[in-house]
């Protein structure tokens, strides 16, 4: 049986392990043990983990600046695919983002990852063909 519950900083090390495994993930500096700690506190109760005999076997970041949601970095475990997990970790963060007055959510995929790209459509997300992604870097560091 899979549990599910809200992320919580120390589930960091399982969940960053399972990101690492996951293909088309982008992680970056950002995505260190303080950030992922400072972004779980500035939006409490919209990340989830997913649990398989205690194991961390899902995961999805969700933030919202107080306007619009944000999912990052969902991933289920290679091994567990199919049996409804992104479905319901989906499914409860844009409940959590609703409950605090947040109806649209946002997220990025890459234009490769057509796997990502059917299953979100399946979900009735839609891409957005009309935006292009602009990003400014206060940094030499490309990986910041
Ligand atoms: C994308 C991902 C999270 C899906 O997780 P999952 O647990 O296998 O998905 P689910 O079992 O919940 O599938 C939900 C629905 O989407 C469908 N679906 C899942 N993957 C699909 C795919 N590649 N193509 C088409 N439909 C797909 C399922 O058939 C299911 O449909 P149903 O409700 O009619 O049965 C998982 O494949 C993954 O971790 N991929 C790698 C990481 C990634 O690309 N993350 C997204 C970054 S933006």
């Amino acid at each position: 049986m899979i549990n599910y519950r809200v992320m919580e900083i120390q589930d960091y090390e399982d969940v960053i392990t399972l990101w690492r495994a996951t293909e088309h993930m982008s992680l970056r500096d950002a995505d260190s043990r303080a950030n992922i700690s400072a972004y779980l506190d500035r939006n409490p109760g919209l990340s989830f983990v997913a649990l398989f005999n205690e194991q961390v076997v899902g995961a999805l970041l969700v933030g919202t600046d107080g306007r619009r949601g944000y999912i990052q970095h969902l991933a289920v475990s290679a091994d567990l695919r199919g049996k409804g997990i992104g479905k319901r970790l989906v499914g409860m963060c844009v409940d959590a983002l609703a409950e605090i007055g947040i109806m649209k959510t946002h997220l990025f995929v890459l234009n490769d990852n057509h796997a990502a790209q059917n299953f979100y459509a399946k979900l009735d997300w839609y891409p957005r063909n009309e935006v292009t992604m602009m990003t400014f870097n206060h940094s030499d560091n490309l990986n910041v």
